[in-house]
């Protein structure tokens, strides 16, 4: 049973493979520093590759990424996942719209730098990251140390983050470790409103139908 879904799921990837550019291999920490590059070519994969790049890390089933990427044709995005089953869902739902501004990388976000050139991005969107509350865990937190040290390198000049979440214990962590971490933290927000420039998330809209409030950053490199 388990290989039968197994091999549904990557003959479901396979039929993705125009919009998932990259996956991470299952033997990645097999291999010797020297061999974990899978650098993408941006300039292949996108129509305008000189548009600004928006990379999403841990974009689940890809509403937000399909939904920008249609709101803005004069940016390109890469959206991440590290589950494969589910950026399977994202991309099937993402082949129908036939974007030329968006794509999709199967890896987990700590090995990033293996898949991008550095300083080829303009916004990194941090969408309803997984808190992690537990304290042995903080290093999972996509909003720590050695997260925001890799992000450094991949953002270009004036290159931002953006972060969403309902997590407020999280929120306030995270604005802790930007600023431990070299980061200047603005637009500090602690309800979003609904519409206007907002793209909402899956889980976005799980919280907001709960009248839950939305919590909001915007973080850049100290210079
Ligand atoms: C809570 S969900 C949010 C999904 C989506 N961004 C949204 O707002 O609806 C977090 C997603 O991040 C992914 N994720 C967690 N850690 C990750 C990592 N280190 N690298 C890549 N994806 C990760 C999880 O698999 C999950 O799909």
């Amino acid at each position: 049973m388990r290989m039968r879904l197994k091999k549904h799921l990557d003959e479901r990837l396979d039929a993705c493979k125009d919009i998932l550019i990259a996956r991470e291999v299952e033997d990645f920490y097999k291999l010797k520093p020297e061999e974990r590059n899978f650098t993408v070519d941006t300039a292949q994969i996108f129509e305008q590759p000189s548009n600004a790049l928006v990379l999403e890390i841990g974009c689940g089933k890809g509403a937000w990424a399909i939904q920008s990427a249609q709101r803005h044709p004069d940016k390109n995005y890469l959206a991440v996942e590290k589950l494969s089953n589910v950026i399977v869902a994202a991309c099937e739902q993402a082949l129908p719209h036939r974007l030329p501004n968006l794509k999709f990388v199967n890896c987990r976000a700590e090995n990033l730098d293996c898949f991008l050139p550095r300083k080829c991005v303009s916004e990194i969107a941090l969408n309803f990251s997984c808190p992690f509350p537990k304290k042995t865990y903080a290093n999972r937190r996509l909003t720590s140390a050695r997260y925001l040290q890799l992000y450094k390198d991949l953002l270009a000049d004036g290159g931002v983050i953006l972060q969403k979440t309902d997590d407020k214990t999280f929120f306030e962590w995270s604005i802790d470790s930007l600023r431990e971490n070299g980061y200047q933290v603005y637009d500090i927000c602690y309800d979003l409103p609904e519409g206007g420039d907002n793209v909402e998330t899956e889980y976005e809209r799980k919280f907001r139908a709960q009248y839950l409030p939305i919590y909001a950053l915007k973080a850049q490199p100290n210079k």
